[in-house]
């Protein structure tokens, strides 16, 4: 027996026209029109290789207007829209829609809320370094909250894109290099995102994106090939994206990416096989930007007609912004390529999600002065600077950090004064001004400094930088990448630090001065000399809307730094894709010849996953451990060695010694994050299941192989207590 809400919507969709059905296929984004030849992608392009300057762009952008296609969507051919980020206009476009078409089926608006929307929070590489699902739920809850009260049903996230090379610049996005970690990072935003319950106003669909092994582009190069096992595939990828529809994502995003060949968008193996069949997911597809006509550069599809045919057998529901739906499916229909039930299947899933979000009832979620009220909520911003300061992971400390209030401080570079460049990559909804930068921050908190940017015009200020440096008790410099050097389409072939801001650092460690580096980046920089030469780094990454208020309670240890790395630094660029979890190989790299190593790079990562510094110590004894039921147990007692309380990630790795297929060294299998003060020691327990300690055969066979394990435990994925025991799974 159908339930009434399927009832209705097969009755409207018996109501449909063609037209109208695959009207709700399209996804369209506004347009900029204005007063140039060109079309706005066209513009782009020329200011992306330099033949009009960021100026021009930005004169040309201010005569443009935004096209909404508002005679598409009277026609009915409109179901959803990417990049509406107002109430104003969401509510007049979805008063068009309900009110001007001929059945009154609303819209469905969909936005990239990746990490915030106006109140933008760190980028989620740096929010992963919180190894705390409870923090990444409330920041997600505090977004969706934002990003409704301006009219979004749907965001465009989480990422949960596992990303072993840092070269991606797309690493910025999601939850760094290790499974466990992404699935759990992804699972605590969808449930963040989309509450309790779909259909109350401040209920944001999560789109769990890039459907699959993005983040495993060759060599680092966004869009690139991936092609890899399919027992990697399912050990490695997979699991975090499953993990995110077992906490009830409704969307899903197919990535750009081909598969072993076969690009996501039309990989009906991925979409339907694995994604509806296996996994039992019932929610919408959305494709990526004109990922569909993309297949036809794929080189699978002859053309767009082609690509419409093969997105929608592979299952894709909506059309993000290619129009090739629109185009093509009536032929297609109407010649019987393919059945109009392919397409009816669609418009239901599509239907359903605007019924599951009250849109047939309530299709105005939100009004000017809701959105007035809500964002940037003082509440918000607290949040923000909480997640921040959680993000920062402290690299090196001797004794510089924290800083007393006696001391006078001189600062330099350019990104300690930037407060745009605090948003980092996709932060589309965010406002620079809204952001706080170091330099503004200690202007708001009264403290005495001086400030230098040391670089101007691509020249390092030598003499400002000394006699400035000559009045300081210690000196801060702000140095790594800008927001533009991470995200989409920002993959780097180097990604060690420009000469000049080495130049900048070591000019200052010659005034003797102790020098403090904050780094501002998108991913894991190679950063050996820093790393060798400066007595404190504190990675800042791209830490949001309250980025110099939360380094400066790091700096002078308002808040104890507990961030530990979700990605591994390399020394060199040439170590990519270097991640914790690899392979023995039969030549483990060592000191003889003959290892797995490079000749010219030191063998073990700069810094390594799992690794952060706190202003106290802890200290790991007495690990045991033990089989009970259906699970390993461990216990550990960790003790807080130093003078002051703080946080520390205690994490559990396993490593399965001897197994048909080569095992990673380590896999990352439980965490926990623990409060301690001073001289305080817990002993901690953690359970392993033994689900977990298996692997894909050769005959993609996922099997539990007795045999020895070891687990490790500690602060960090390389200094750990160990212990190895037989497991018979018995
Ligand atoms: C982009 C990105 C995707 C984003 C989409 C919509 O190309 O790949 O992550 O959600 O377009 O803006």
């Amino acid at each position: 027996m159908m339930d009434i809400q399927t009832q209705k919507i097969e009755a409207l969709i018996g109501e449909m026209t063609l037209e109208e059905k695959i009207g709700q296929l399209q996804q369209r984004g506004p347009s900029l029109v204005g007063a140039f030849e060109v079309s706005f992608e066209e513009l782009l392009d020329m200011m992306f290789d330099g033949r009009i300057s960021q100026e021009e762009f930005g004169k040309l952008m201010s005569t443009a207007e935004q096209d909404f296609h508002e005679e598409e969507l009277r026609a009915g051919k409109v179901g959803s829209y990417n990049g509406v980020g107002d109430a104003r206009t969401a509510n007049r476009l979805q008063k068009i829609a309900v009110d001007e078409t001929r059945l009154g089926i609303p819209l469905l608006f969909g936005y990239d809320v990746i990490h915030g929307f106006r109140t933008v929070t760190p980028i989620p590489l740096a929010e992963s370094c919180a190894w705390d699902p409870e923090l990444w739920q409330r920041t997600a809850r505090m977004s969706a909250e934002e990003a409704t009260a301006a009219g979004i049903h749907m965001t465009f996230a989480p990422m949960v894109d596992v990303a072993k090379d840092a070269r991606w610049g797309r690493v910025s996005e999601g939850a760094g290099e290790d499974t466990l970690l992404n699935g759990d990072y992804g699972a605590a935003k969808v449930q963040g995102f989309q509450g309790e319950n779909l259909a109350k106003a401040d209920a944001m669909v999560a789109c769990l994106k890039h459907f699959a092994a993005y983040g495993a582009g060759e060599a680092g190069k966004d869009y690139n090939r991936v092609d890899m096992s399919l027992q990697r595939l399912w050990e490695e990828y997979l699991p975090a994206y499953k993990a995110c529809i077992d906490a009830g994502a409704r969307a899903v995003m197919p990535a750009f990416n081909d598969l072993n060949g076969v690009p996501c968008t039309v990989n009906e193996w991925l979409l339907r096989d694995v994604l509806r069949d296996e996994w039992g997911f019932e929610g919408i597809t959305v494709s990526d930007a004109n990922a569909i006509a993309e297949c036809v550069n794929h080189g699978v599809a002859a053309d767009r007609q082609a690509a419409a045919k093969e997105a929608l057998q592979a299952g894709i529901d909506m059309d993000m912004t290619s129009n090739v739906y629109a185009e093509n499916l009536a032929g297609l229909i109407q010649s019987g390529e393919i059945a109009e039930d392919l397409l009816d299947q669609a418009v239901y899933r599509i239907l359903k999600l605007k019924a599951e979000l009250g849109l047939f009832e309530n299709p105005y979620r939100t009004d000017e002065e809701k959105e007035k009220h809500t964002l940037v909520r003082p509440e918000y911003r607290a949040l923000a600077r909480e997640a921040a300061t959680k993000s920062m992971v402290l690299l090196k400390n001797e004794a510089v950090l924290p800083l007393n209030s006696q001391q006078k401080i001189a600062i330099f570079g350019e990104l300690a004064n930037d407060s745009g460049q605090m948003t980092g990559a996709w932060a589309i909804g965010a406002r620079g001004e809204d952001c706080v930068s170091l330099v503004q921050a200690l202007d708001a908190q009264g403290i005495d400094y001086a400030y230098h940017p040391g670089i101007v015009d691509g020249i390092l200020a030598i003499a400002e930088i000394n006699q400035l440096a000559e009045t300081a008790d210690v000196v801060i410099v702000a140095i790594g990448e800008q927001k533009e050097e991470s995200g989409e389409a920002a993959s780097k072939a180097d990604i060690s630090l420009p000469a000049i801001q080495l130049e900048l650092a070591e000019t200052l460690l010659r005034t003797g001065k102790p020098v403090v580096v904050v780094l501002f980046n998108g991913r894991p920089l190679a950063i050996p000399t820093i790393a060798e030469q400066v007595p404190a780094i504190l990675e800042a990454w791209h830490p949001g809307i309250e980025a110099g208020n939360a380094i400066l309670d790091i700096l002078y240890g308002v808040v104890n730094p507990s961030a530990k790395l979700t990605t591994t630094f390399p020394h060199a660029t040439g170590q990519c894709p270097l991640y914790y979890d690899h392979i023995a190989t039969g030549r483990p790299g060592g000191k003889s010849k003959f290892t797995s190593k490079y000749l010219d790079t030191p063998l073990e990562p700069l810094y390594p996953f799992g690794y952060g510094l706190s202003y106290t110590t802890f200290t790991y004894s007495g690990l045991q451990v033990e089989t009970a039921e259906d699970a390993v147990r461990l216990s550990v007692t960790v003790k807080n060695s130093g003078n002051r309380e703080g946080e520390e990630i205690v994490q559990c790795y396993v490593q399965d010694k001897v197994a048909k297929r080569a095992r990673p060294v380590k896999q990352l299998k439980a965490y926990q994050k623990v409060l301690l003060q001073p001289g305080e020691s817990i002993t901690m327990e953690f359970a392993v299941l033994f689900e977990k300690l298996g692997y894909y055969n050769q005959k993609m066979d996922y099997n539990l192989e007795a045999g020895e394990f070891t687990f490790f435990v500690g602060g960090n994925s390389r200094d750990t207590l160990s212990e190895t025991i037989d497991l018979s799974f018995g």
